[in-house]
Parts: structure tokens; C-alpha cells; sequence
């Protein structure tokens, strides 16, 4: 790994995990402080400091954002049991906005034509934290094959082969 950046390294790993993730889980906050936490499915990195969401049904997340920029957002793999917390300063880049082609391009990618996206949700990263499920600590010694099943035992669900 000679030559790569820690910063480098975990954008690596960031990505690998989005792509291992279902959702994200963004919280914002009102004016007043009032937390508010909801899914999106639709997210990426872009570039190594930026996270953008797909503004298509978040009303609240959206309003919230414009009187309060500071955002977090969490996700995990399920089945690998990992993931990350983000943590910046978000605002949004409307469908109209001149910039959205460029910027929202990943975003409209993953949407398809069946989900009209309003806005991008451009969060600038200030802090990225690993989450761990506690088996990782309470168990290290496990493989990554034995974790996930452990997960699809959980889950009751069985991989596709
Ligand atoms: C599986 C799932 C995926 C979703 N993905 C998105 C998404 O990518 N973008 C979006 O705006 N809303 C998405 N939603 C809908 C919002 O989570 C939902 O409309 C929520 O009530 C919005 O809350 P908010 O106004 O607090 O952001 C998704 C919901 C579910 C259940």
C-alpha cells in the first residue's frame, strides 16, 4: 500500500461499503435542534469529499438543510457488518440548478427514470468514522466468510450463487 494516503485508503474503503450498503440513514436537525432521521437509498461518493443523496420524497431533510447545514449520515453492509458515519456541512443543488448535470449525475444513474430526483444533497465531509458491529471486537478472530453467515443466519436469508 506504499504510496496511498491514509485519506485515500479509507475513501477506498468508504465506497466499497456504500456499494455494500442498501440505504443510508440521513439525520438533520431544525432551527431549533429538533432531530430528524430518515432512508435514502439513492447515494454516492463524489469525488474523495463529498456524499451526495438524491433529494425524491424527503421534505423535512430538505427543509431542515436549509436552516441547518450540519448533517450526519450513516450506513452499513449488512452482511459484512460494517460501515461508516459522516459527518459535514450539507446544502442542496437543485434539478434547475445550471450545476445539477454534473453533480447529480451518479445520483440520476442509480435513480433511473422511474424516480425523479428534486435536488442533490451535497454534504461536504468534515469527519468519517468507522462503525463495527461489536463482533468485530468481541469475536476477531472470525473470517469475513464466517461473519456473513453468521448475518444470513441472522437474517434468514441465503446468498444467490
Ligand atoms: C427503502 C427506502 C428507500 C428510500 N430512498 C429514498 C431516496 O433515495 N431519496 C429520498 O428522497 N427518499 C427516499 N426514501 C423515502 C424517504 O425516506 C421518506 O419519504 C421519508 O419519509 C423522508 O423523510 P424526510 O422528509 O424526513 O427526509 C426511501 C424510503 C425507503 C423506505
Amino acid at each position: 500500500m506504499a504510496g496511498q494516503t491514509t485519506k485515500t485508503l479509507m475513501n477506498k474503503a468508504l465506497r466499497v461499503d456504500i456499494a455494500g450498503s442498501v440505504l443510508c440513514w440521513l439525520a438533520t436537525a431544525d432551527a431549533g435542534g429538533r432531530p430528524n432521521v430518515s432512508p435514502k437509498e439513492i447515494f454516492a461518493a463524489l469525488g474523495d469529499d463529498q456524499l451526495l443523496i438524491a433529494d425524491i420524497a424527503s421534505p423535512v431533510s430538505v427543509a431542515n438543510v436549509a436552516v441547518n447545514p450540519q448533517v450526519c449520515v450513516s450506513f452499513i453492509d449488512i452482511f459484512r457488518q460494517r460501515g461508516f458515519k459522516v459527518e459535514g456541512r450539507a446544502h442542496l443543488v437543485e434539478r434547475d440548478n445550471p450545476r445539477f448535470a454534473e453533480v447529480g449525475a451518479e445520483l440520476l444513474r442509480m435513480a433511473g427514470p422511474d424516480f425523479p430526483i428534486r435536488a442533490a444533497i451535497v454534504v461536504e465531509i468534515e469527519k468519517v468514522s468507522r462503525i463495527w458491529a461489536p463482533s468485530y471486537r468481541l469475536f476477531p478472530e472470525r473470517s469475513e466468510a464466517e461473519r456473513m453467515q453468521a448475518a444470513f443466519d441472522a437474517y434468514g436469508v441465503e446468498p444467490k450463487v
